[in-house]
């Protein structure tokens, strides 16, 4: 039996917005029935290019069907721009994580939303399709996807690899490849890795204070928000002054003065300069979005 999150067995048992829409602006299909896991997510926006409705039709296990209703929930109110963002790993966050042979839905789900966006993008023209050298014959993975997951994920082994996309978990013809292609990325990493910031406690030229705010955000405090379907960004930073705009669900949140002071001040604090504080950009809040 797998050890499922309480969110994961609420989402299989009651899955949310099941079925398609009919004339949708977004149509994503993935997988296929006979590697046992297939999706079929469709979306329509309202007149301000937001999301306004998702559905889904999952062939699949408890996992796949848990995916795909939270990820409708999760774009709902989202631009296009938005919910491109997405990763499969803020998907599995969302859940309360997935047990990791089970990642795989996990990216099916943002595969589905990547294949629905680029078929609305091209006026419903474009169905999914694999793109590159396929290196998984037996589930029809591309080298271009196993590199995808290995480096959205950290991924370091050809097991990982097979729990997050299923190549190598038929005959292991391929395993072989996949080795290589983990020692190419890693390689890459390696040498892409940016010069270490100096953390708190250091004297920080502007620009490294600027560097350690977004990568704090983007490390300590998105991740969080993200998971219960919100978002931040940063919009500029003025002296000890770091302005912010909330997104998603967080736009739209009772509690975001709470947020703001509880979660962001205090990360950046903890991580960057004592003196910081922070305020919201009033100007970016969407007018739908407005609270109060
Ligand atoms: S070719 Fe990848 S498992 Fe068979």
């Amino acid at each position: 039996m797998w050890d499922y999150t309480e969110k994961v067995k609420e989402h299989f048992f009651n899955p949310r917005n099941v079925g398609e829409i009919e004339n949708p602006d977004g149509i994503g299909e993935v997988g296929s029935l006979a590697c046992g896991d297939a999706l079929k997510l469709t979306f329509k926006l309202d007149e301000n290019g937001r999301i306004k409705d998702a559905r889904f039709k999952t062939f699949g296990c408890a996992s796949a069907i848990a995916t795909s209703s939270v990820l409708t929930e999760m774009i709902k109110g989202k631009t296009i721009d938005e919910a491109g963002e997405l990763t499969n790993k803020d998907i599995a966050d969302y859940l309360g994580g997935l047990p990791e042979q089970k990642m795989h839905c996990s990216v099916m789900g943002r595969e589905a939303l990547e294949a629905a966006i680029e078929n609305y993008r091209t006026g419903g023209k474009k169905k999914h399709e694999l793109e590159g050298k396929v290196v998984c014959i037996c589930f029809g993975v591309t080298e271009k996807e196993i590199e995808r997951v290995i480096t959205e994920n950290d991924l370091t082994t050809v097991e990982q690899v097979t729990n997050y996309c299923k190549a190598g978990g038929g005959c292991g013809g391929c395993k072989g490849e996949i080795a290589k292609i983990i020692e190419k990325v890693r390689g890459r990493k390696q040498k892409n890795k940016p010069e270490a910031l100096p953390r708190k406690g250091r004297k920080l030229t502007n620009i490294q204070k600027m560097q350690l705010i977004q990568q704090t955000i983007n490390e300590q405090i998105r991740p969080a928000l993200r998971a219960h379907g919100g978002d931040i960004e940063l919009t500029d930073v003025e002296g000890n002054k770091v302005i912010v705009a909330f997104r998603g669900m967080c736009a739209q949140c009772m509690l975001a003065e709470y947020t703001m002071k509880d979660v962001v001040e205090a990360k950046l604090r903890e991580f960057v300069a004592d003196e910081l504080y922070v305020v919201e950009d009033k100007d970016s809040i969407q007018p739908h979005n407005h609270r109060g």
